[in-house]
């Protein structure tokens, strides 16, 4: 039997998740949203592009939590996205009564399943989904890490004029302005970055991706990026349905790991059949270790602006 990856919000990033899903047939899709005909629609057209992509997979768009039940994985990208000016912060109110209520019905009829939380502000998000769902923390993992290192990635290996399969990066923390890319720790072919490249160029390139979202709100000017924050929440799906026990950074609860407890943070994860099944601990020196802690405060200012710290 295939597995079953529910998306909920059929907007850009859902839909697009749900396109990666299907071009990979890793397991049947239901597209859910609150607008009656979007996901009925973009469902039936992506089922419609499988004879051409050769991929025999189930995509069944709705708007009842009934046709969702017993899914094994379930991506959650309903809320709005920002625009230009705001703030990922400026979408907490919002997305909180949205993930509150989604949750909710995910839950009665997935009790089994595992969360992938996409929507903004993330780790404050993934902390309201933890809470409400009653889900252990190896259940519930933020979506944020394999899109700040994918950015990190791209932008190294445009600098160093390689591929970008020969590039890893580390970025850690919320996944917010304070998020803490590791340069220390990201590689050409095994090479520390820190070696290839000059330190105020390697500033640079950190800056921009801790504003690589903001640079494509900017362009987009009606909503947020999407292809790339897909394909970063299709990867965790496909580390979890394969059992790959693959390491990518994510947004994960914290219980004393780096000194933190009690609130999602992005750190390095191990990703496999049961969801989390590691948090790796690297060694930071006494400055990533007082970034990331900077960061890991203002994912906790949210949580408490909305009553999940
Ligand atoms: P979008 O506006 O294209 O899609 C959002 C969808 O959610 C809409 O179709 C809307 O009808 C639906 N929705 C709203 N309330 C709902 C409810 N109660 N139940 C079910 N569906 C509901 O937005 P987009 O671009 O897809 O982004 C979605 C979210 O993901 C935003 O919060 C955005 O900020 C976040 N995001 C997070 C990233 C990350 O790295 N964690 C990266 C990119 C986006
Ligand atoms: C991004 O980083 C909007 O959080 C989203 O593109």
């Amino acid at each position: 039997m295939r597995k079953k990856v529910s998306i909920v919000g059929a907007g850009n990033v859902g839909a697009t998740a749900a396109h990666w899903i299907a071009a990979k047939e890793l397991a049947d899709v239901v597209l859910i949203d609150v607008v009656e005909g979007v996901p009925q629609g973009k469902a039936l057209d992506l089922l419609q592009a499988m004879p051409i992509e050769k991929q025999d997979c189930s995509i069944v768009g709705t708007n009842d939590y009934a046709d969702t039940a017993n899914s094994d994985i379930v991506v959650i990208t309903a809320g709005i996205p920002r625009k230009p000016g705001m703030s990922r912060d400026d979408l907490l109110n919002t997305n909180f009564n949205i993930m509150s209520d989604v949750v909710g019905k995910v839950v009665a009829n997935s009790p089994n399943c595992i969360l992938i939380i996409v929507s903004n502000p993330l780790d404050a998000m993934a902390q309201a989904a933890f809470k409400k769902s009653g889900f252990p923390r190896e259940r519930v993992i933020g979506m944020a890490g394999v899109l700040d290192s994918a950015r990190f990635r791209t932008f190294i290996a445009e600098e160093l004029k390689v591929s970008v399969e020969n590039v890893t990066a580390f970025v850690l923390g919320g996944h917010g302005d304070t998020m803490v890319p590791l340069s220390r720790y990201s590689t050409m072919a095994g090479i520390p970055i820190t070696e290839l490249i000059a330190p105020e160029r390697l500033k640079e390139l950190e800056t921009r991706t801790a504003n690589g979202g903001a640079e494509i709100v900017k362009h987009l000017k009606t909503g947020s990026a999407y292809y790339a924050p897909s394909a970063a929440a299709v990867e965790m799906v496909e580390a979890i349905l394969k059992d790959k026990k693959k390491i990518l950074p994510c947004a994960a609860y914290l219980q004393g790991e780096y000194g933190i407890s009690g609130l999602y943070v992005g750190v390095p994860c191990k990703l496999g059949s049961k969801g989390l099944e590691q948090i790796i601990e690297i060694k930071l020196t006494a400055e990533e270790q007082a970034a990331l802690q900077k960061s890991a405060d203002s994912v906790k200012e949210l949580c408490t602006v909305i009553g999940v710290a």
